[in-house]
């Protein structure tokens, strides 16, 4: 990754409709065939949604709420990244193939990109979803920051990408609603990051009974203040500045931005939210799935 220049990697090219990373496009066979393991715990988001959150939690709980472990390495080496590719450094799946079990595993793609290796093991997998306005102000900081990432443009451009689903992962109506509807189908914790931010102790406890695991009320407290997210903001093992600067600019906006729900209050105009909630309306309609955008 040493001397790689990060804007050669800001292509994006659809897969099966949806537009990722070019490098992940080209070199899909190999997480297309990826090899799931039946103790595998794969969490998977739509980008923004809390992923580190939740995978700093789960690492937790695999750590028995020891905090020393979980700081043994940084997040995306305790949670490998399945579709990650950056060429000159070993790819999502090459560092899930060494990884000891039980793995936990970080993905952003849509389910019906999912390796179908996942489902044949019946792995267990978390998701994440968060509403549509605050993704999409976090994401559009995440774009200014990740010079891996195309340049946004202004505010309302980005918005308009975004809701036309012209960004890395395509569209967020399509990832959040295509992981409600098979929620039942497969082994499935559906979360939503609002809940979490409401109630950090109830939700972590759905968690540890979705991962049938046993915690005495005192760790899990731990695990709550551990993943606070002033914790997590200082603890360097999650907070990405373990990455050189000139492929995650914190000197603006760090990783660990605002984390609360409604921040998109303070970014959109009264335009752009109208023309939002039209989008949100016709794209939603008819959809069982309800977010709160704010708290
Ligand atoms: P903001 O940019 O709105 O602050 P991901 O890990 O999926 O990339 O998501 C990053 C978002 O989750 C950022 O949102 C980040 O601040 C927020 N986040 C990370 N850890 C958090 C925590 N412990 N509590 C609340 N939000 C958190």
């Amino acid at each position: 990754m040493k001397d790689l220049d990060p804007t050669s990697l800001q292509h994006l090219a659809p897969l099966h409709g949806v537009l990722m990373g070019k490098e992940i496009v080209e070199n899909w066979k190999e997480v297309e065939q990826f090899q799931a393991r039946p103790d595998d715990v794969y969490i998977s988001t739509y980008p923004k949604a809390g992923t580190t959150w939740m995978s700093e939690i789960v690492d937790m709980i695999f750590c028995e709420g020891d905090q020393e472990k979980c700081r043994r390495e940084a997040i995306y080496n305790r949670v490998p990244y399945l579709e990650l590719r950056i060429p000159g450094s070993p790819s999502g799946v090459e560092q899930l193939q060494v990884a000891p079990s039980p793995r936990l595993v970080k993905t952003h793609l849509p389910i019906h990109l999912m390796p179908e290796s996942i489902w044949d093991k019946n792995c267990k997998v978390i998701y994440v979803a968060r509403n549509a306005k605050d993704v999409a102000v976090s994401y559009f900081f995440f774009h200014n920051m990740v010079k891996a990432l195309p340049d946004p443009g202004p505010l309302d451009h980005f918005l308009n990408n975004y809701n036309k689903g012209n960004v890395s992962y395509g569209s967020w109506y399509d990832h959040v609603n295509g992981w409600w509807e098979k929620r039942q189908e497969y082994r499935i914790l559906y979360l939503f990051y609002e809940d979490l931010k409401e109630n950090p102790k109830r939700e972590i406890l759905k968690v540890l009974h979705f991962l049938e695991k046993e915690m005495s009320d005192s760790l899990v407290d731990k695990i709550v203040q551990h993943t606070s997210f002033q914790e997590m903001k200082n603890n360097e093992m999650v907070n990405y500045k373990t990455i050189p600067n000139e492929f995650l600019d914190q000197s603006e906006t760090s990783f660990m931005r605002k984390g609360i729900a409604g921040d998109w209050k303070n970014h959109f105009t009264v335009a752009q939210n109208e023309i939002f909630d039209e989008e949100y309306n016709r794209q939603m309609a008819g959809k069982n799935l309800h977010f709160r955008t704010e708290i």
